[in-house]
């Protein structure tokens, strides 16, 4: 290998006495402790990211909504809740970690395109500060379930602006053909009709265009097609006080480094001026760099001229690479040695799927057997995406903090997995 090899992305992880360590503790330690596979977060990289988020957007009136999609373990958003954040959520589900969590409802937004009445039932009852809707049908349910409770929802529309986020098709969301939002031309009318409703207050406007962003540029457009629009109904008599700015953020999956600066440039050019406060929804951004998934080789198969490091992980634990075609860095747990030649080989689970890969054709650390591996990236989209497809229990979630760790999911148990199941009658009945 010419190049140099994988590092990790953030100074929390690094190779001291020869091995990768997590904020002061071995990863062969931890490893031997809750067994592999495991996600491990470290808590001090996601303080980081969240500090530097809020930073980039210091002296605008700002307001951070962790979208927990990105990771919802009670732990991590305990965490970002500590430091100020909200919480962006989009099912019944996520709304009770986030309350869980002790995030109060005035802290979180509630955004997603089929939410149903229960759902919007449990949002008022808290007292949530937003409820992001995208079409009219879900407009004159929230008002009838807001009625009915002797409640006014507070709403911001989001609107696609026919943008395109340049990211991969299945997580850009702001174009024509995509399924959010409502269309700028067709969002004038229905500011105008929404204002007549009684059990809706509109508060504001929000927007999202996709995730993983690694080009600035369709933010630019998004945010001031949003910004102007915004202007024209604050003129037009709409009392809008918020604008929402989604989430999207990109992280550099391939080691290079997210452009914070000029995303926060773009929203402060975007914005000037504008009488409004904002709301962003970072979820990828605060998370992905600072989590791992540790894996072990179990066997290294050379076979038709290609060789297959066989991992204890699989897609079920973490689908990205397979679902997306992601990139994630692979990391030898084992310090990179100078005179390590790596050979192009695929990194594959056990699952019996051929899109059970990881990595393919990639220069990989000549591994063998029992040796430990650390895939980047994987604080985001990762334990959240996981199944237990060919029943595999899901996996242990370990949070480290300057020297102290904490099982903070535990591995699910076999006995549990099972006992989920139960038998209709006809098969349950016990012999006659
Ligand atoms: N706000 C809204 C309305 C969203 O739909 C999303 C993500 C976010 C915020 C947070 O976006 P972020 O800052 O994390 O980019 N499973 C995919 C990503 C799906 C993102 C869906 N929406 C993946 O693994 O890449």
């Amino acid at each position: 290998m010419t190049t140099r090899p994988p590092q990790p992305a953030v100074p929390e992880f690094s190779y001291r006495d020869g091995a990768l360590q997590a904020e002061g503790l071995p990863l062969e330690l931890i490893a031997e402790r809750v067994g592999t596979p495991f996600f491990l977060y470290s808590a001090s990289a996601m303080e980081a990211a969240y500090r530097r988020f809020t930073k980039a957007l210091e002296g605008l009136r700002a307001e951070v909504f962790f979208a927990m999609k990105a990771n919802s373990n009670q732990a991590v958003i305990q965490t970002f809740a500590a430091l100020g954040a909200g919480a962006d959520v989009v099912s019944e589900g996520e709304l009770r970690r986030a309350l869980a969590a002790g995030i109060p409802g005035e802290k979180i937004v509630f955004a997603g395109v089929g939410k149903t009445a229960r759902e919007m039932t449990l949002g008022l009852e808290a007292g949530i500060l937003q409820f992001n809707v995208e079409s009219w049908p879900e407009l004159e349910r929230l008002d009838a379930v807001a009625r009915s409770l002797g409640l006014v929802a507070p709403v911001a529309i989001r609107v696609n602006p026919n943008v395109d986020a340049k990211t991969h098709t299945k997580i850009a969301t702001g174009r024509r053909a995509d399924k959010f939002g409502i269309d700028l031309d067709h969002a004038r009318s229905f500011y105008a009709e929404a204002m007549k409703l009684e059990g809706i207050r509109l508060e504001g406007l929000a927007v999202h265009i996709g995730s993983q962003l690694t080009e600035v540029t369709p933010f630019r457009e998004a945010f001031t097609r949003l910004a102007a629009f915004y202007r024209e109904l604050q003129g037009a008599g709409v009392p809008l006080t918020r604008l929402d700015l989604g989430g999207g953020l990109g992280v550099g999956y391939r080691g290079e480094q997210p452009d914070l600066e000029a995303y926060a440039a773009i929203v402060r050019e975007a914005t000037e001026g504008l009488e409004a406060e904002l709301a962003f929804e970072p979820g990828r951004y605060l998370v992905a760099a600072a989590g791992l998934l540790v894996t072990r080789v179990v066997y290294v198969k050379e076979e038709r001229g290609r060789r297959f490091l066989i991992v204890d992980g699989a897609m079920n634990d973490l689908i990205r690479p397979t679902l997306y075609e992601a990139y994630h860095e692979i990391l030898s747990v084992k310090e990179p040695q100078a005179d390590w030649v790596y050979g192009e080989a695929d990194l594959v689970g056990p699952v019996c799927e051929s899109g059970d890969y990881f990595a393919r054709d990639r220069l990989l650390p000549p591994a063998e057997a029992g040796d430990l591996l650390a895939l980047s990236h994987a604080g985001a989209y990762g334990a959240v995406m996981s199944s237990t497809y060919n029943s595999r229990p899901l996996v242990p979630e370990v949070m480290v903090k300057e020297g102290e760790m904490a099982v903070v999911r535990g591995r699910q148990d076999y006995a549990t997995m099972i006992a989920q199941d139960s038998l209709p009658d006809w098969l349950s009945k016990p012999d006659q």
